[in-house]
């Protein structure tokens, strides 16, 4: 059976589950869907398996980042890589710095974010990206706030709402939840959502 998601909804999105408890696989499902809707998306995903079966779907275009060789080369070409509508970012391989791998996503993100048109941004790991869960990453702010009136929506995939800044979740339409098991962290989401 196939459910709903509403995915042709311009809403900005969170997915949230410990690790294990699902998220990439939801999400893999929800990424077919919006490629079957021709949605423009990016996906920044900070391990390198867990979405690569998307690459098999045609125009699906792989972007294998090497922090390291970007800056050695000064070549991180964004205009051809905008060209695509589908795209898979992630790691060349295990050994990456996050930090640095998440320098080389947020210039991509930017770049993006400057572009006209629609695209979803798909985040992976996306706590990773905010100072700490009290202070958001500003151009995750810039999105969540702003970016549908551009066409450019953002979904925050993460493992525990907690550690989530609640600005950027307050922004979200829709919040998908699973394997919560922790009675705190039921509390907190039930006291959190209306
Ligand atoms: N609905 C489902 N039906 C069948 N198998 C599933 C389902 N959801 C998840 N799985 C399987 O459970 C395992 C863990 O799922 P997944 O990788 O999506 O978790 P995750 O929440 O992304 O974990 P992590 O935080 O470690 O990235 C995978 O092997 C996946 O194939
Ligand atoms: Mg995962």
């Amino acid at each position: 059976m196939e459910v709903d998601l509403h995915l042709d909804d311009p809403v900005h999105r969170m997915i949230v589950a410990p690790t294990g408890g699902g998220k990439s696989f939801f999400v893999g499902a929800m990424v077919e869907q919006l490629y079957e809707k021709r949605h423009p998306f990016i996906i920044f995903d900070t391990k390198n398996q867990n979405h690569i079966g998307l690459v098999e779907l045609p125009g699906v275009k792989l972007f294998q980042v090497n922090p390291a060789k970007i800056r050695k080369s000064g070549k991180l070409d964004l205009r051809s890589l905008n060209e695509y509508p589908y795209i898979l970012c992630i790691p060349a391989n295990r050994n990456i710095d996050i930090k640095d791998l998440l320098d080389v996503y947020r210039e991509i993100m930017n770049y993006m974010w400057m572009q006209d048109g629609e695209r979803i941004f798909i985040v992976e790991e996306s706590h990773n990206y905010n100072k700490n869960s009290s202070v958001p990453d500003p151009l995750f702010e810039r999105i969540a706030r702003e970016g549908r009136g551009y066409d450019k929506l953002i979904w925050f995939i993460t493992q525990r709402l907690q550690n989530f800044n609640q600005l950027l979740w307050s922004q979200c339409t829709y919040t998908y939840l699973f394997h919560f098991v922790i009675p705190s962290d039921i509390r907190y989401c039930a006291a959190m959502v209306p």
